[in-house]
């Protein structure tokens, strides 16, 4: 089981929160002591989702936490959003699929760029998509 060391919410409604949501992960990255290159993939990950959250998830919020789990130390990331959501989870996850005119490797690649990886969605029913990268 891991503790929470230290957690908070930062909104993801427009371009300029995406910004701002990138801070905050770089900072809980260096506080949790993530090593340089970990710290860029996180926050080049949470860039994608952040930015997904307000294009097509029409703004949501991203909570965040600081995880103490044994020896190890993470950044946990949690995306959320009321938007329409998404209707076919595979196509979503395959390189270079859009709906909407991106490129299509923001969700393949977020998961690449971290250790943990869920995406829960459904028609109607949002989107919340968490991301942990570990120490
Ligand atoms: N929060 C979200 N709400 C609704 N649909 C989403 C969300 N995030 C991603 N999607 C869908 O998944 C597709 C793939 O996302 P992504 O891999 O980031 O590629 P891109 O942003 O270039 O389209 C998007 O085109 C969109 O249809
Ligand atoms: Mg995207």
């Amino acid at each position: 089981m891991s503790s929470v060391l230290s957690s908070g919410t930062q909104p993801v409604r427009i371009e300029q929160d995406v910004v701002l949501a990138r801070q905050v992960v770089r900072k809980a990255a260096i506080d949790c002591g993530l090593r340089l290159i970990d710290q860029t993939k996180l926050v080049t990950a949470a860039s994608e989702l952040a930015r997904n959250t307000v294009v097509y998830g029409g703004g949501g919020d991203m909570d965040w936490a600081i995880l103490e789990d044994g020896l190890r130390k993470g950044v946990r990331l949690l995306f959320r959003d009321e938007g329409p959501g998404i209707a076919d989870l595979k196509l979503a996850m395959t390189d270079g699929w859009t709906s909407g005119g991106g490129l299509g490797l923001g969700l393949t690649g977020a998961k690449r760029l971290v250790n943990e990886f869920e995406l829960d969605t459904a028609p109607g029913a949002g989107t919340r998509i968490t991301i942990t990268r570990w120490t």
